[in-house]
Formats: structure tokens, sequence, C-alpha cells
């Protein structure tokens, strides 16, 4: 019910007849209408200002809302592993690739590490590139081959590559570690470390099984 009507009541007859009162209580009630309606403006401009500010936000939030890196193993072989003898001048060459696929954000790599584990323990491990910034919707390519100091092998474990080679499957796992940064237009987030893990399988001829190529690895941060 309206707070500004002024009850008119009607008697047995059906005529209206109005109920007298003092002037102060007409005073009263048109202030009171007045103060009520001005806290319902009031209320009303709060809300729409309220809902205009959380769409716009929703709105940001979509078009900034940061993609975590995509990363894919491509390439993966130690040919050493066919000619069955030493491990002395292995190589393990990778090829590893990094997608930006955010519309607006930018990436900072400042340091990038690849680590190769057999049956959980590091066998190999470098530092890649230079510290690079990846621009929207673009891909790098990291690829390298640990060999000499970066491979480290032992001969125990060389000799359990062999083994498991000979029932037809080495199973490795590939890691990155990044340290990166989100960048937009001239914001920059703090530092973010990534982690990718890639499974990887080889064949008995050192070469990447067709299940494992290709595939995109699991990626989280810490
Ligand atoms: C690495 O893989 C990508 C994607 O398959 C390919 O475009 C690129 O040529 C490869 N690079 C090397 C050095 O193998
Ligand atoms: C990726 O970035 C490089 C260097 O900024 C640029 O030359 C290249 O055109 C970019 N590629 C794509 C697909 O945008």
């Amino acid at each position: 019910m309206n707070s500004n009507q002024i009850p008119i009541h009607t008697n047995p007859a059906g005529r209206p007849i109005k109920r007298h009162h003092t002037a102060r209580y007409y005073v009263h009630r048109v202030h009171e209408s007045l103060s009520t309606r001005l806290s319902k403006l009031v209320c009303s401009i709060f809300l729409t200002l309220l809902l205009i500010m959380g769409i716009i936000t929703f709105i940001l939030w979509l078009s900034l809302r940061p993609h975590r890196p995509r990363i894919h193993l491509r390439e993966f072989s130690i040919p050493a592993l066919a000619q069955q003898n030493g491990f002395e001048n292995a190589q393990l060459i990778f090829n590893v690739t990094a997608r930006n696929a955010n519309q607006n954000i930018g990436i900072y790599y400042d340091a990038m590490q690849i680590t190769v584990y057999y049956e959980d323990r590091s066998i190999g491990s470098t530092s890649l590139l230079h510290p690079f910034f990846q621009e929207p919707k673009n891909t790098t390519v990291l690829f390298g081959t640990l060999s000499g100091a970066t491979l480290t092998v032992t001969s125990e474990r060389w000799s359990a590559l062999l083994a498991d080679r000979s029932r037809g499957t080495v199973i490795f796992r590939l890691e990155v570690t990044a340290s990166i940064r989100f960048k937009v237009s001239t914001w920059s987030s703090k530092h973010h470390k990534l982690h990718a893990k890639c499974p990887v399988g080889v064949g008995p001829d050192g070469l990447i099984l067709a299940s494992y190529k290709d595939k995109r690895c699991p990626v989280y941060f810490t």
C-alpha cells in the first residue's frame, strides 16, 4: 500500500466521506512520504550502481581470465638405446612446445628448466633459453639435447633401461618447471612457479611411441 494515500472511508450508503484530521497530521504524513521516497531512490540508485559494477567486473574477468600455458610433448628420443651398448655418448633429444592461448595476456618466462626422470629419479636436466616474453596467441618451441654433463645416467640405471627396453617400452617423465609472470597491458603479475609433467614411453628403437607423441602435459602452479 502506498504510504501517501489519505484514507477515505465509505459509509454504508456508498458515499465517500473524508475523515477529519488536524493540519499537523497532514504535515507529518507529507514529511514521512518524502523521506520514504528519498530513501527508496537512494536505495535503487545504489543497487543499480552495484549491478553495473558487477557486470563490468564479470566482463573484465571473462576477458582477462588467464589460461594456463599449454605444454605439449612433440619429440623425445634416445637413439643410443637402439644400439644397446654404451651410454657414455648417449644423447637424449626432446622437443616441447609451450603455447600462450590467452587473447590479451602476455607471459614472461623468467627461468625455465627441463628435467627427465626415469623411475622417479632424475637422469638429466638443463636450463633453457634466455628469459623471454611470449606474446598472446603465440607458441614457443623448446628443444634441446641432454648429453655429457647434462645426462647423468649411471651404469646401473643404464642396465635397468636396457632391461625395460627388452620388454618393449621404457617409460620416462619429462618435467618443465618455469618461473612465469602474466602481463596485462602495462601491469605484470607476481611470479608463479609452473610445473608440467609429461609421461613419455620410448620403444626399443629409442624413439617416442606414437601413443605419447603430441600429448598435452598436465600443468599446475605452486
Ligand atoms: C618441434 O616441434 C614443433 C611442433 O611439432 C615443430 O614445428 C618444430 O619444427 C620442432 N622443432 C625441432 C627442432 O624439432
Ligand atoms: C610470436 O612472437 C614472435 C616474436 O614476438 C613473432 O615474430 C611471431 O610472429 C609471433 N607468432 C605469432 C603466431 O603471433
